[in-house]
């Protein structure tokens, strides 16, 4: 990619401090309602790619309390361990407990990964789900303290031209995960990352300062927003919301 283009990824990303993980899950619940709105009232539909992992679950138990045109929207995932169908652990497990089996949607708005039938065909099975509908219309996602995100780890290497990677030897268990690629995470219109609590500082820090962690890879076609509390931008030269405490800079 040209030095220009990077740069004006840079340019367009665009980073919000709140001043706790409460605030940014309330922020990042209105950003998602907002995008619904918008996408829907364009194309009848909100693609929406979820995000794994626990940052997202205080998000998901916001919009299962929230009013929505719930059955314009279509439910995919950004990534998947493969473990039984119905695992407390699995992304789409954590996702119907908190948020999707308390709003009034049919079965068949949600898209799971069939990651318990392994990577591989996991991983082609659901190529052939998302490659008709591509472009997303938002992929929410979550940051490792290593920079990973959905299940793309730093120091693994996958096809450049795929929509959706088989990863083995993951250093988060399960060994075994299905994810999109950054080639895939990359095609939506809006991209919302969330990062909270100091173990975060770090990856963010490292993100920032241009180092080639996975998140770094994702671009969006119209907007990228990084919404994170203090303690995940304390080692970051990033200010508080204005309004937010109004303490500009924080320190970890
Ligand atoms: C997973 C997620 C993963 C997650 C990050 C952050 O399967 O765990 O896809 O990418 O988003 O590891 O996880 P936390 O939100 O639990 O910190």
């Amino acid at each position: 990619m040209e030095e220009s283009n990077l740069s004006n990824i840079e340019s367009t990303r665009r980073w919000t401090v709140l001043e706790n993980p409460e605030a940014v899950a309330e922020m990042a619940c209105k950003r998602i309602l907002a995008a619904a709105v918008s996408a829907i009232a364009s194309s009848g539909r909100f693609k929406l790619v979820l995000a794994g992992g626990s940052t997202p679950e205080a998000v998901y138990k916001r919009l299962s309390k929230s009013h929505a045109d719930w059955r314009c929207w279509d439910f995919y995932f950004g990534d998947e361990r493969c473990l039984p169908a119905d695992d407390a652990e699995r992304n789409s497990v954590k996702a119907v407990s908190a948020w999707l089996s308390h709003i009034d949607i049919k079965a068949s708005q949600i898209k799971v990964m069939p990651a318990e039938m392994g990577a591989e065909v996991a991983a082609q099975r659901y190529d052939a789900v998302i490659a008709p509908v591509l472009p997303f219309d938002l992929v929410l996602l979550g940051v490792g303290e290593d920079g990973h995100t959905a299940s793309l780890f730093p120091g693994h290497e996958h096809k450049q031209a795929e929509r959706v990677h088989a990863v083995y030897q993951s250093p988060k268990p399960p060994l075994e995960r299905v994810s999109l690629s950054s080639l895939s995470l990359s095609c939506t219109s809006q991209v919302l990352v969330l990062a909270t609590g100091e173990g975060k500082a770090e990856a963010i820090r490292l993100w920032r300062e241009g180092h080639n962690v996975p998140v770094s890879t994702i671009t969006a076609i119209d907007r990228f927003e990084v919404l994170l509390d203090a303690a995940a931008a304390c080692r970051s030269d990033l200010n508080l919301l204005p309004g937010e405490n109004g303490e500009g800079k924080q320190s970890c």
